[in-house]
């Protein structure tokens, strides 16, 4: 390598940066663990840095772009959602941006069934119980039971990559599965998936002929028993289908009284205040989330009421957070990995040289002639 490339991290991605000052980067790194405030991450763009690694805590928008005009090459981040990019305004700036999709999707939908699980067989309450030795008998029904996974419909909202295997899990549970998605339907997928269940139901590995179709938002709420969230944050004005706040008093109404909602994609896209409602007056049966609208979650958020904690799981933007999901250096495995080889395409000019031939990079068409 002839030049000798500046980096600037927003924090430590693990040994894959090491891979970089291997090859003879400059790299610094963010040292601590909360996300370096905005105006730190100008003043390192500022100094005429080539690339910037970026994690879902930074923003980054036209402030950020202005102050590494004519040097900033790139932005690497380190996830598969991207709206803490201003995409419009990396576009303007004519910046590629890059992200990690792929690397996290099973972690991510395996993150979703998990949580579905949790919540409705109430194992965070029942592992409470035995702790705090409440455990007083064994009885048919007391204190509570939970709900059986096996055997039901799910709605999966969203069906990108995350979305599908979802999808793929939940047949593996003998579920049946209405799709949704406002922009994204992948018709050859759901016809494998109806032919897996046809043959799982032939051969008599379940007993019950389960089902998957495609349908509308309302009667994917109105049938489900789970309804598991996987849509992109899209804000009006991003997108003909925003997403944010698709999950409201409206359509929280819309859900049974006996079915739960799992989010593990992005907190705005439900609003938080109608869910508090709908969990106090049960007009759902319970939610588990991995994402908010304002992370770190709030001390004081509602969210945290305890009288919905039995029917409320709470968990810290964490499904992606395998040790090889997130580490390996192996792009094929990594996001770390990911990430380094999609900062490399840019600034090593690999694909010829064409950001629009470039797999990791999101905003192809600010390049394309
Ligand atoms: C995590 O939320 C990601 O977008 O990768």
């Amino acid at each position: 390598m002839t030049k000798k490339f500046r980096v600037f991290a927003t924090c430590d991605i693990g040994e894959s940066l090491e891979l970089l000052r291997k090859r003879g980067y400059v790299v610094e790194v963010y040292p601590k663990p909360e996300a370096p405030p905005k105006s730190l991450i100008i003043d390192r763009t500022k100094s005429g840095i080539d690339g910037l690694i970026t994690t879902l805590r930074d923003p980054i928008d036209a402030e950020v772009f202005e102050a590494g005009k004519g040097t900033l090459k790139v932005v690497a981040q380190i996830a598969v959602g991207f709206d803490n990019i201003n995409r419009a305004d990396a576009n303007r700036y004519k910046v590629p941006f890059t992200h990690t999709a792929d690397v996290l999707t099973e972690a991510t939908a395996e993150f979703s069934f998990f949580m579905l699980g949790v919540l409705a067989r109430k194992m965070w309450t029942a592992e409470h119980l035995t702790r705090e030795n409440q455990w007083g008998y064994w009885h048919p029904y007391l204190p509570f039971l939970g709900d059986e996974v096996t055997g039901k419909t799910i709605a999966v909202i969203g069906t990108g990559r995350i979305g599908l295997a979802m999808i793929k899990k939940c047949a593996g549970f003998d579920m049946n599965i209405l799709c949704y998605d406002p922009a994204y339907q992948n018709h050859d997928y759901v016809k494998a998936i109806q032919e897996m269940m046809n043959l799982r139901h032939a051969r008599g590995i379940q007993k019950e002929h389960t089902w998957i179709k495609y349908t509308t938002f309302e009667e994917a709420l109105k049938q489900a028993d789970f309804v598991s969230v996987h849509v992109p944050l899209l804000r009006e004005g991003e997108s003909p289908t925003p997403t944010y706040h698709l999950f409201n008093e409206r359509t929280l109404r819309m859900m049974k009284p006996t079915a739960y909602l799992v989010n593990d994609s992005r907190g705005p896209v439900v609003d938080e205040t109608a869910l508090v409602k709908a969990l106090r007056e049960n007009w759902i049966a319970g939610a588990a989330l991995d994402v908010y609208e304002k992370e770190p979650l709030p001390a004081d958020s509602l969210l945290r009421d305890p009288a919905i904690a039995d029917r409320c799981r709470l968990y810290p933007h964490f499904a992606s957070a395998a040790r090889i999901t997130r580490l390996s250096t192996d792009p094929n495995k990594g996001m770390a990995g990911r990430c380094v080889q999609a900062l490399m395409d840019v600034l090593e000019g690999n694909y010829g040289g064409d950001v629009t031939k470039m797999p990791y990079v999101v905003n192809k068409e600010a390049f394309a002639k």
